[in-house]
């Protein structure tokens, strides 16, 4: 990942306004210091989403997200942590300084990638819109695109023959040694040529709205009916969703997400008034791809033909999205009437009935899954057997161990046995003290106290008895509070930019007051855990002597507190 200065992220932020950032998705009311709308990471009707203009924190009362405006990005747009650093520098009209890219080469390449791809994607709508792709406009045309949706979109022709792209971008070495780099040209034996002919053009753009690659189609009939730009380092297929930047508002603000096939259905969905469809690049949905559409939609709508490819393509979908699943998603699964997909029959019959059809006919993920484990398994009770034997195998792969529990009692009660890998739920009670934030563990609950009261950071970083945290990722961070603290930096903010990944951080910030008899019980605690751990460690008797005095000292004191 890209390294960037904290100087530099400090002054990104300085010059961002999170509740001006925000305020683009969500309405916002100001309500005492802070800010409170409707939260857009989960679905609700009176508000629990607040943003503080202070600390230029968001944070859901609700659901429980909350960042600064780095993680707004990456968690509301799906932005990188280096692209939202990149958005929001650009925005506020800064340069990312050069050692911030790992490779400064790299990211100068891509960049002029860029620039090229927007320059051939002009070209190629340009030519729809001249008299050369009037084959390609009619084609648009009898497909029921409206004009008004090829400019949206920037539906493009790419000309027969093979001289358009080294005619109209440049046939110096250096352009179409560019050309060929970005996957619109290749290099045959007589030189460079042009990869997408005679076909009907449609950009793919990445998060940010960039055209990264293309998908062109054959104008009727010839093989293949659709290519694809080629995986480039800047175009990976398995983690873009044709539509994703157009349709991502829309699609949160409806509360509709339609997962279809191809690009056509994306664009004959829109053509009639829904512009929530996201489809695949030609590959089978990957778990990247999953995790984007859950985090845009609590019920995204799976489309499959009703034939029994559908139900193939349908059952490794669910395969792949039940690691990604949990209680808070309700994928739903339909099935189109045979010949059918979601363009030729929003062609056919509106919009209206089409989403009166998913209200309808869209089955729940968990019944797709027991239909399918039935289908599967056969009858009779060799059928029940493998059913479960199947069943049990799926659950394993399942991270929300709730959710996992409630699958299993009902695949229990479809196949009359006792299934097995119960083991894993129930398993680790989370330790806790006192009754006023009982939801994270000791450890996540110091930090939480610190990250209240500099106060006791201070105190802390004199004290004698010097302690880690027994979780390494913890330790990270809490070796990290001491240091900013000792530095005077704004802790809380470091922290967040330093483990952008780190969704607890939000958590502990939001924690309601621990006060300090709890803090000092937990510091005991924290102090007990390290000193008898260093004590099993200890290399002499002499080292296991002293670090039982300690940890006696510190049992002693714990006691006293009544633990
Ligand atoms: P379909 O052939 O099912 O698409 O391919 P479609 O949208 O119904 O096509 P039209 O209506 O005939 O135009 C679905 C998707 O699979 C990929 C493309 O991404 C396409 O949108 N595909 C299909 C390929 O990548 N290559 C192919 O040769 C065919
Ligand atoms: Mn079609």
């Amino acid at each position: 990942m890209a390294h960037f200065p904290p100087s530099f992220l400090d002054e990104v932020l300085s010059r961002t306004d999170i509740v001006e950032l925000i305020s683009r998705h969500v309405q916002l009311k100001k309500s005492g210091s802070n800010f409170m709308g409707l939260c857009p990471f989960h679905h609700e009707k009176s508000p629990s989403f607040s943003v503080s203009a202070d600390k230029q924190l968001y944070y859901c009362f609700g659901c429980g997200k909350g960042g600064g405006s780095f993680q707004f990005l990456m968690e509301h747009d799906g932005y990188s942590f280096p692209e939202s650093v990149e958005y929001l520098a650009e925005k506020a009209g800064m340069e990312v300084p050069e050692s911030a890219a790992p490779d400064a080469d790299e990211q100068a390449r891509r960049k002029q990638a860029l620039v090229l791809l927007e320059k051939v994607a002009n070209q190629f709508s340009r030519v729809l819109a001249s008299n050369e792709g009037s084959e390609g406009l009619e084609y648009f045309h009898r497909r029921k695109l409206p004009d008004e949706l090829i400019r949206r979109y920037r539906l493009g022709f790419a000309p027969p023959g093979y001289g358009f792209l080294s005619r109209s971008i440049g046939n110096d070495e250096h352009s179409l040694a560019q050309l060929e780099a970005v996957g619109m040209m290749f290099k045959g034996d007589r030189g460079y040529a042009d990869r997408f002919r005679a076909r009907v053009m449609f950009p793919i753009r990445d998060r940010r709205g960039q055209v990264v690659g293309f998908g062109g189609r054959i104008l009727d009939q010839g093989e293949p009916k659709y290519l694809n730009s080629p995986e480039t380092s800047f175009f990976h297929k398995s983690d873009l969703l044709y539509g994703f930047s157009e349709h991502r508002d829309e699609i949160r603000k409806r509360k509709l997400l339609l997962v279809v096939e191809g690009y056509m259905d994306v664009l004959g969905l829109a053509a009639h008034g829904l512009p929530v469809g996201l489809a695949p690049l030609g590959t089978a949905i990957s778990e990247r791809q999953l995790r984007e559409i859950l985090r845009l939609d609590d019920a995204p709508v799976f489309c499959f033909d009703g034939d029994r490819a559908g139900r193939q393509a349908a059952w490794r979908a669910l395969e792949r999205m039940l690691p990604v699943l949990d209680a808070e998603h309700g994928p739903r699964f339909l099935y189109l009437p045979d010949g059918e997909d979601p363009d030729s029959l929003v062609q056919t019959e509106g919009a209206d009935a089409f989403v009166r059809r998913i209200e309808n006919e869209a089955k729940p993920v968990l019944k797709t899954w027991l239909d399918g484990l039935k289908f599967l398994a056969g009858s009779g009770p060799e059928g029940r057997a493998r059913m479960a034997k199947k069943a049990d195998a799926m659950l394993a792969v399942m991270k929300d161990d709730y959710l996992k529990q409630a699958w299993r009692q009902e695949a229990e009660n479809d196949t009359g046995l006792t299934l097995k890998s119960q083991a894993a739920v129930d398993k680790k009670p989370r330790p806790k003290i006192s009754s006023i934030s009982p939801s994270i563990p000791n450890q996540e609950k110091f930090i939480a106290a610190l990250l209240q009261k500099a106060t006791r950071i201070g105190k802390l970083l004199s004290e004698k008895n010097k302690f880690l945290l027994d979780d390494d990722g913890l330790n990270l961070i809490y070796t990290r509070v001491l240091e900013l603290a000792a530095a005077g930096n704004g802790i809380v903010q470091s922290l967040l930019l330093e483990f952008p990944q780190e969704e607890r951080i939000p958590l502990w910030v939001s924690q309601s007051d621990i006060s300090d008899e709890e803090y000092e019980k937990l510091l005991l605690l924290m102090q007990e855990r390290f000193f008898h751990r260093l004590m099993k460690k200890a290399g002499s008797l002499e080292e296991t002597e002293r670090c039982r005095i300690q940890w006696d000292e510190i049992r002693q004191k714990l006691e006293k507190v009544g633990h």
